[in-house]
């Protein structure tokens, strides 16, 4: 978990209590993939003008599901109508200067005068199937999808129409969480995201008290109904007798349901995993069929001794009897025997050797002497 020292290495000096460059650059000179969000802040695009000229972006990869229950991944970004503009150092130093509360003056001055800040909202889309074939994880938040091949496709506006009265009541109690979603949008299998899922919420059953929901800046604006009121801070007033569900005396019923995913969260993303196990089904594979089929030819010729008489020697380490087959396994025959040469070489030689000591074991019982050989 990278988060709460990323957030110690932003904020103030312990010990001096000011806000220093050279702890910020020594955390993420450790972490190269924030190199892609430096070359942003470092750009010309590093200070924007105001809240109006910026992009906006969800930054995580969601899920769109139809009704079907089929899945798109989707990443939603913002575009403002009037543009991006940006600030050179100097002028943010002016600016700034002037005004720490520019950008939110701008903001209120332009909705007050009826200039609404607008903007467009895109999705880009993709396929799960195709997950795998980017060369970057697309579920990654350090990494931007490709527009060329996966475009901006344009699917609404947003727009910001009224201030609010009261600063205290409608915003600093307000509770954004990335948990909260509609029907037919869903969360990612990404585990930076699945750690947001649940901390926001648990922060704001601290920060506001567990009753923040019915809060009028957060409650839902259309009908619902719920039993979560008791507890702290419990300021609905409720006369019914039924304060549960299902009821006979309650006409509340489930809501329309919608399909959501069924896949069980691994948190797994590394592609690497993926070709480990790849890999080790591929040599199981190999070696039960290697098993089998030296086990038929020493089933067909138990006493096959033909090259390996002169291995037979006792007094010898026995694990040398796996020598002279690795070798023949990994070079050919080196009995002149066609059956004691391998195809599939270097993968199996181990496997082999291990299925031939075991054979030469079962059909040397009689013989006292442990099997070993000259090697
Ligand atoms: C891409 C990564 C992230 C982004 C863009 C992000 C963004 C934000 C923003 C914008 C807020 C302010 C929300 C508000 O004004 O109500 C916030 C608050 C918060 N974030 Fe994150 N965050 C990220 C990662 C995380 C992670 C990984 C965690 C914890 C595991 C986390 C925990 C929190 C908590 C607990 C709050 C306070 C919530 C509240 O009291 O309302 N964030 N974050």
């Amino acid at each position: 978990m990278k988060f709460p020292d990323m957030v110690h290495a932003l904020k103030p000096n312990p010990k001096s209590h000011i806000q220093e460059n050279w702890r910020i650059l020594d955390f993420f000179s450790h972490h190269p993939e924030s190199l892609h969000m430096f070359t942003f802040l470092f750009d010309d695009i590093g200070i924007p003008q105001d809240y109006r000229h910026m992009d906006g972006s969800g930054v995580h990869t969601y899920t769109l599901i139809d009704k079907a229950g089929k899945a798109h991944y989707v990443k939603f970004h913002w575009k403002p109508t009037c543009g991006v503009k940006n600030l050179l150092e100097d002028e943010a130093i002016t600016v700034g200067g002037a005004n720490h509360s520019h950008a939110t003056q701008d903001l209120y001055d332009s909705i007050a005068a009826g200039n609404y800040p607008e903007w467009k909202v895109f999705i880009q889309v993709m396929d799960p199937a195709d997950e795998d074939r980017f060369d970057f994880d697309p579920l990654d938040v350090t990494k931007t999808w490709p527009e060329d091949i996966l475009p901006l496709q344009p699917v609404g506006r947003m727009v910001l129409s009224k201030n609010i009265d009261n600063f205290f009541a409608e915003n600093e109690q307000l509770a954004f969480c990335p948990s909260v979603i509609v029907p037919g949008i869903y969360y990612s299998d990404y585990k930076l995201l699945q750690t947001r899922i649940f901390s926001y919420s648990d922060t704001q059953k601290h920060r506001l008290g567990p009753n923040y929901l019915q809060l009028p800046a957060n409650a839902p604006k259309c009908v619902h109904h719920n039993n979560h009121h008791e507890g702290f801070m419990n300021f609905m007033h409720r006369d019914e007798e039924v304060n549960y569900f299902p009821s006979r005396f309650d006409p509340a019923r489930h809501a329309e349901k919608y399909p959501i995913p069924t896949a069980i969260c691994s948190g797994k993303r590394d592609k690497i995993w993926f070709l480990c196990v790849w890999v080790m089904l591929i040599i199981i594979s190999l070696w039960f069929l290697n098993y089998c089929i030296v086990t038929v030819h020493y089933c067909i010729d138990p006493l096959h001794q033909t090259g390996k008489n002169a291995l037979l020697n006792a007094g010898l380490r026995p694990c040398l009897i796996q020598g002279p087959n690795m070798r023949s396994a990994a070079f050919g025959s080196h009995t002149g025997r066609r059956r004691d040469s391998h195809p599939l070489i270097f993968l199996l030689f181990y496997t082999n050797t291990h299925n031939m000591l075991i054979i030469f074991r079962l059909h040397n019982n009689h013989n006292n002497r442990l099997c070993a050989a000259t090697g």
